[in-house]
């Protein structure tokens, strides 16, 4: 315990003996009065020491703290890195996150007048863009009543979703709505059109497949709603999208959702009884197979890595070699649209995919940024907006390069590729919903 919660309880105490009734003058004794009617039962005080221990004690917050310390929520450096950015903190950062929940920020974009331009407005203030994601992040009521109400999550309410500028809510009901916490954060972020800066409309994507998205010869056209550059993408949540079946560019029919969309919910899988370094506040999912197999879901037919169940390694195959048709038909003359990259410190993803694509487009982006690994030096691909830092002899070499336009349905394949490569788990997330995707995707082109 701190010393500022020890002095807390003395204080308390020395307030206890001061109005004891020993204290009081004794006079005369007066004449009996009448009865008074029986007055309401006092509320039972508190006995702090007995309402910490519900929580501090081994097998409890300080075993989950130990958990956490596995999870990349905690050990992930984004939380630093974003820190201070307003537009990223919402999803990277404990006092963002609590901010926008708790004044309600819409997801929506706003035209501004004067520019013509439509911005987005999910964003938190200066003063609450920073704090590393923590235990009070997802329980944001922590030592507020020092009973079980403090366990509350911060929400579980359905959630707008950035990416269509709120135009579409994502509500997963299982478990008492728990998967909306995570999804408020592990949901895509939008892609702009290049004239407006709205949301793009996948709507239009889709109505007309042979336009072009982006015309090559033709950069300053009016008609280009999109400019490819190596980061054109998605972002990295994109299991919420994937799971609640409503983030893809829908080419075609038949769009259905797995029954985990439903009937399970992200905690069943990612938080079940802790296994190796996977389950519990580990928040991994990784090689634990207990939360598949409880009771309700998969105990008759249990499922496990080693077994060639249709379930674990009958999809995920199926679903890998979609994805390699996909990136496969992604290609002008022979050159890949989409980037390879072996190197499994920067690609989360490079076991996913035979030819270790990270979703990223094969664009020549010769420029180091000293932050992040944003460049792209092996890209061979005209980069269509060369940066004036740019030397000579790298805008030179660009020159040399094949140029990319592409059409509606690329564009939206590449944005299905991201989603469906990105969300991980190779289609356990949500496998009727990957494989349309996929499927109709590979179908289009
Ligand atoms: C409802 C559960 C709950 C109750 C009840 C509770 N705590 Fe906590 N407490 C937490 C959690 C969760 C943390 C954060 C643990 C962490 O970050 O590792 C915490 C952290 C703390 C810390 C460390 C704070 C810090 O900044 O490192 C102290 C001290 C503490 N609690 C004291 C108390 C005392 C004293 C009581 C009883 C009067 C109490 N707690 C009751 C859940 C609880
Ligand atoms: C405040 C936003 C936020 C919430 C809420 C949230 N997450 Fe996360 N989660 C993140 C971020 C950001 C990362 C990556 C951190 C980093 O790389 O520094 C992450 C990482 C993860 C990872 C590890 C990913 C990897 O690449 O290894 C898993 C699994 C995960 N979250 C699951 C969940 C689940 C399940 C929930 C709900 C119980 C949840 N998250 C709630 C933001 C959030
Ligand atoms: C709508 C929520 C959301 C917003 C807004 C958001 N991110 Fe993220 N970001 C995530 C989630 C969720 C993850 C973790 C996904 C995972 O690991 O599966 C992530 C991961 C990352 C990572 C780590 C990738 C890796 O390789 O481990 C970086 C870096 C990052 N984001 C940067 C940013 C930046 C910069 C911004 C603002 C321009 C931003 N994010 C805005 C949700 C968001
Ligand atoms: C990313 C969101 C998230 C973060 C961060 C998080 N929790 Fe939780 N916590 C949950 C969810 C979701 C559950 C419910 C799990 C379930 O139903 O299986 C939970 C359950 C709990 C419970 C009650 C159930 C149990 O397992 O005993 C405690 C206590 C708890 N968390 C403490 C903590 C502490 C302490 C920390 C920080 C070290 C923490 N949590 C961080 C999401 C989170
Ligand atoms: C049916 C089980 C299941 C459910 C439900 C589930 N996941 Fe997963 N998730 C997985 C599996 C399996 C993986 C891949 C782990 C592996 O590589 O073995 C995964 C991977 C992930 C990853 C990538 C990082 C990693 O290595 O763990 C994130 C982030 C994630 N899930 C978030 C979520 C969120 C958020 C939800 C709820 C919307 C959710 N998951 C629901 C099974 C599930």
């Amino acid at each position: 315990m701190k010393l500022k919660n020890i002095s807390k309880l003395l204080f308390l105490a020395l307030v206890v003996m001061c109005i004891a009734p020993s204290c009081v003058k004794e006079g005369p004794m007066g004449a009996k009065g009448d009865t008074g009617a029986a007055g309401t039962n006092g509320t039972n005080g508190v006995d702090a020491n007995e309402t910490c221990k519900m929580c501090h004690n081994p097998t409890s917050v300080d075993l989950i703290a130990t958990q956490f310390q596995f999870s990349k929520h905690e050990y992930g450096e984004a939380a630093f890195e974003e820190a201070g950015n307003t537009g990223c903190t919402p999803c990277h950062a404990q006092e963002a996150f609590k901010y926008v929940v708790a004044n309600k920020v819409p997801a929506t974009f706003k035209l501004n007048e004067t520019t013509g331009k439509w911005s987005n407005q999910y964003a938190t203030i200066p003063s609450a863009a920073y704090g590393e994601i923590g235990c009070s992040t997802c329980h944001s009521a922590i030592h507020s009543t020092y009973g079980s109400a403090d366990m509350a999550f911060t929400t579980v309410a359905a959630v707008p979703m950035t990416m269509w500028g709120g135009a579409k809510t994502m509500d997963l009901k299982a478990d008492g709505g728990v998967s909306n916490l995570c999804v408020k954060c592990h949901q895509p972020r939008p892609q702009t059109n290049l004239q407006t800066g709205n949301v793009q409309d996948y709507a239009s994507l889709v109505a007309s497949p042979t336009t072009l998205a982006y015309n090559a010869d033709d950069d300053k056209a009016k008609t280009n709603i999109v400019r490819p550059s190596y980061r054109m993408h998605v972002h990295y949540g994109s299991v919420g999208a994937i799971y609640a079946g409503m983030g893809g560019v829908e080419f075609g029919t038949g769009y259905t959702s797995s029954q985990h969309t439903t009937v399970a919910s992200c905690t069943d899988c990612h938080m079940g009884e802790v296994n190796g370094r996977a389950g519990g506040h580990t928040f991994v999912a990784k090689g634990n197979f207990i939360g598949c197999n409880v009771t309700g879901c998969h105990s008759a037919a249990p499922i496990s890595a080693a077994t060639t169940s249709k379930y674990w390694k009958e999809t995920r195959d199926e679903v890998k070699v979609l994805l390699e048709q996909l990136a496969a038909k992604l290609s002008v003359n022979g050159v890949e649209m989409l980037n390879r990259n072996p190197d499994t410190e920067a690609n989360l993803w490079a076991a996913l995919t035979t030819q270790k694509y990270d979703g990223y487009l094969n664009v020549y982006d010769p420029v180091n940024n000293p932050n992040f690994a944003a460049n792209n030096p092996g890209g061979t691909f005209q980069n269509p907006a060369p940066a004036s830092t740019w030397a000579a002899d790298q805008k030179a070499l660009n020159a040399t390069f094949p140029k990319l336009s592409l059409t509606n349905a690329q564009y939206g394949s590449l944005l299905n590729f991201q989603l469906c490569l990105r969300e991980y788990s190779l289609g356990i997330h949500n496998t009727a919903y990957t494989k349309t995707l996929l499927k109709n995707s590979i179908a289009k082109l």
